[in-house]
């Protein structure tokens, strides 16, 4: 095959941030999905109906002239989100999950949530209203490893959770081990999981090959080869339970190569050629569409997307580096890697 033509994908998954860098990586994911669910981790989260359509206004200034993107937006689960802050959102229109941190596990976590018990009210709202809770599945808990930590989660918090509320719709963010993969195959329509190009294509080994790799780490941390063959087969299974979303995370250069570097990829600028190597990878390009185009649509509600994009076999270079903040650039998730697909210029 050397042309693929799929409807035109959507990210249900990203970090666009805010500010300066807001502008920079923007054009990228709407050069290539026709919507995103965008993630609420700003500082101060984005926790109100009010700061969510303000945030979305900031993101359509930044769409290019004449791209078409909608920004699905999503608020910031804490201790003190009222049932009355799900109305509204629901009444929005334009608000089409809630995101469910554990406190401190991962970027601007900070405000998550201390207990799921303090959201009883919130759930038992959103389960009434449809409104998808989309979960990082990790816990906090510094006793337990930081490759075991979803598993962990799933066990003691997600299922709970989704036994307690069985009509939740519930979207496992970035699952990345194969326990997470059992969880949603086992449970009813309702619960569903994203997942990213990086851990499709990359082992934990990735993190220390020929030496430290702070482009390669991310929260949930990449896992052992037997996990990353459990996704792929997920991925590319056809099962709509699961489909794109890049976790997209951008952080600049200085913050990434660091001491203390900072978990994110920034897949972005790449994000349907990397998806489409692994889907190649596995013969399985022939699945790409309903992971990418058609799983997520579905699963949200909303309805599939009518344009198509194509990709094509022609090899090329992700760039080394771009745009992020005066002296201080983003580099994004495979730079300067070549990927045999390309996506054709409208
Ligand atoms: C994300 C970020 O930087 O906002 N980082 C990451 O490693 N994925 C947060 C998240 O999704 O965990
Ligand atoms: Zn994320």
């Amino acid at each position: 095959m050397e042309r693929l033509t799929l409807t035109r994908p959507d990210d249900w998954h990203v970090h666009l941030r805010d500010g300066p860098i807001l502008a920079a990586v923007v054009p990228e994911t709407a050069r290539r999905f026709a919507r995103a669910i965008v993630m609420p981790n700003l500082k101060p989260p984005v926790a109100t109906v009010a700061q969510a359509a303000a945030y979305r206004q900031r993101i359509l200034d930044a769409v290019p002239q004449g791209v078409s993107f909608t920004p699905l937006m999503t608020l910031y689960l804490t201790d003190a989100t009222s049932p009355a802050e799900i109305d509204a959102a629901v009444a929005s229109g334009f608000i089409h999950g809630v995101k469910l941190y554990p406190a401190g596990a991962t970027t601007h976590a900070e405000a998550g949530v201390t207990d799921l018990a303090k959201c009883r009210a919130v759930f038992a709202r959103m389960e009434k209203l449809g409104l998808p809770l989309l979960v990082h599945g990790e816990v906090t808990d510094p006793e337990v490893d930081v490759f075991d930590r979803e598993a962990v989660f799933i066990e003691r918090r997600l299922a709970p959770l989704v036994r307690d509320f069985p009509g939740l719709k519930v979207v496992l963010e970035h699952v990345t081990t194969k326990e997470g993969v059992a969880f949603v195959e086992a449970m009813g329509p309702n619960v569903a999981a994203t997942i990213t190009p990086q851990h499709l294509l990359l082992n934990r080994n990735a993190l220390f090959a020929g030496g430290l790799r702070p482009h390669h780490y991310c929260l949930p941390v990449l896992k052992r080869e037997a996990h990353r063959q459990a996704l792929l087969a997920a991925a590319t299974s056809g099962n709509p339970k699961f489909f794109l979303g890049t976790d997209s995370a951008p952080h600049v250069k200085s913050t990434k190569e660091a001491a203390c570097g900072c978990a994110g990829c920034y897949t972005a600028p790449a994000a349907l050629e990397l998806y489409a190597e692994a889907f190649a990878a596995a013969g399985a390009l022939a699945r790409l569409e309903g992971f990418a185009s058609f799983h997520g649509a579905d699963f949200y509600g909303l309805p599939r997307n009518t344009e198509t994009v194509t990709l094509v076999r022609h090899a090329w270079q992700v760039p080394q580096m771009l745009a992020g903040l005066p002296n201080d650039p983003l580099v994004p998730f495979f730079a300067g890697q070549t990927l045999s697909w390309r996506l054709e210029a409208e």
